[in-house]
């Protein structure tokens, strides 16, 4: 774990006059790490490896998960992040955070996210961001996405 990922953790015990600050820009850092990481120029397609098969357990099918991935993404209002996320019982689970929260905030761990905040899609889709969220599957790397399902379960 990350330095930033452990005080994103445990807020509670960064210093109150640079908690907001930690919160901010230590959340805005580490989600945008991630959102870097799971994207790729030849990515998109049929999600592959274990995560494929998660996903359908959980969810049904990809098309299943992909619509309430993009309803949860519409539905955080102002600026955010929409996460498929492991919680503590070991379950996907798709949230949505405000701002720069990480899910690790509420001890959910982060597979994949995706930025909802107008400055990730304005310059191509103007207020579309439905648009953006149908689209962003073009670029979503499964492999890095199954790197992290994996490493989820160990964390
Ligand atoms: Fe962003």
């Amino acid at each position: 774990m990350s330095s930033v990922e452990a005080m994103l953790r445990d807020l509670n015990s960064v210093p109150e006059t640079i908690r907001a600050t930690v919160r901010n820009n230590g959340g805005g850092h580490l989600n945008h790490t991630i959102f870097w990481q799971i994207m790729s120029p030849t990515g998109g397609g049929q999600p592959t490896g274990e995560i494929a098969q998660e996903i359908n357990q959980t969810f049904g099918s990809f098309e299943q998960f992909r619509k309430q991935f993009n309803e949860a993404g519409g539905d955080r209002f102002g600026s955010g992040w929409v996460w498929l996320v492991r919680n503590p019982q070991g379950q996907l689970q798709i949230v949505n955070t405000a701002n720069q929260d990480n899910p690790i905030m509420d001890g959910l761990y982060p597979i994949m996210g995706n930025d909802v905040w107008e400055h990730a899609y304005y310059l191509r889709y103007q207020n579309r961001r439905a648009d953006y969220l149908n689209n962003w599957w073009n670029v979503v790397n499964w492999n890095e996405v199954n790197r992290r399902a994996i490493a989820s379960r160990q964390a």
